[in-house]
């Protein structure tokens, strides 16, 4: 079962991604040679408090493990739910990838982006402005009567050029009251298929890219994701309402 939004939920909807948004965007300016990780999760609990909402992240549980952080910071080959580290300073040429989770009045608000320091190698700006752009591709594709399986293929045919790796372990979701809510969303796949999408969906779309292969290795934390081939990652993701019209992104700052 799809949960679709009454207009009381979507105006606390709203309000949760703005404040994801807002966050999001003022951490990304933080990002600069020389912090830590953890500095830059700790500026994001502070983030949380001065823009009204709390760490979605911080204590959600996955089996026995517990999230220790406020946002996952992924630097590099680290493709998500990388931990904030005193000892990992960000470095000119660093892919970083942040990803904002945040609860408010109930309702979450979900999103992330890479964020490129100072002079980065080619193939990776541009395997971040792809990453963008399919997810972008992604959204133009919701919209009612179309169904889940459009959007991942949107998704993959705005990255088959590049010859990269898809990431096929960890896939966009429905959001609400819960962080991941039906339906999954694969970054890959044929159109025509999955569930229909209807009006009042709330979906967070991410695609996760990497420069080589799709492969991925798990860290012994338990959280960080990060690629086999040690290659660099980019990973963008929006919020987005389907509307009777298309999608309407949430996360806008
Ligand atoms: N946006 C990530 C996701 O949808 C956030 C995970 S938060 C964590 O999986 F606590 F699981 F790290
Ligand atoms: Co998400």
């Amino acid at each position: 079962m799809i949960d679709l939004k009454s207009a009381e939920d979507v105006s606390r909807m709203r309000a949760a991604c703005a404040a994801a948004a807002r966050v999001l965007h003022d951490l990304a300016t933080l990002v600069v040679p020389g912090i830590s990780t953890a500095g830059l999760d700790s500026a994001a609990r502070g983030l949380m408090v001065r823009h009204g909402c709390e760490s979605a992240c911080h204590g959600y549980v996955v089996g026995r493990l517990s999230y220790p952080g406020y946002v996952c910071i992924s630097v590099n080959d680290e493709i998500v739910h990388g931990i904030g580290a005193a000892d990992r300073i960000i470095r000119d040429g660093d892919l970083v990838s942040l990803d904002v989770v945040v609860r408010r009045d109930g309702f979450i608000g979900d999103n992330a982006r890479t964020v490129m320091v100072g002079a980065v190698d080619p193939r990776a700006r541009q395997l971040c402005v792809d990453t963008e752009k399919s997810l972008m591709a992604g959204i133009a594709a919701v919209k009612p009567g179309n169904r889940v399986g459009d959007i991942s293929a949107a998704i993959q045919e705005a990255l088959t050029h590049g010859g990269y790796g898809i990431v096929r372990d960890f896939v966009g979701h429905g959001v609400g009251r819960k962080m991941h809510e039906e339906p999954q969303i694969p970054n890959y796949g044929k159109a025509g298929t999955g569930p229909k999408l209807l009006p009042g969906m709330a979906l967070a779309i991410e695609p996760m890219v990497n420069l080589g292969s799709h492969k991925i290795v798990m860290a012994s934390d338990g959280w960080t994701a990060r690629t086999a081939d040690g290659k660099v990652s980019a990973h963008f993701e929006h919020t987005v309402l389907v509307t009777e019209n298309g999608a309407e992104i949430l996360t806008l700052v």
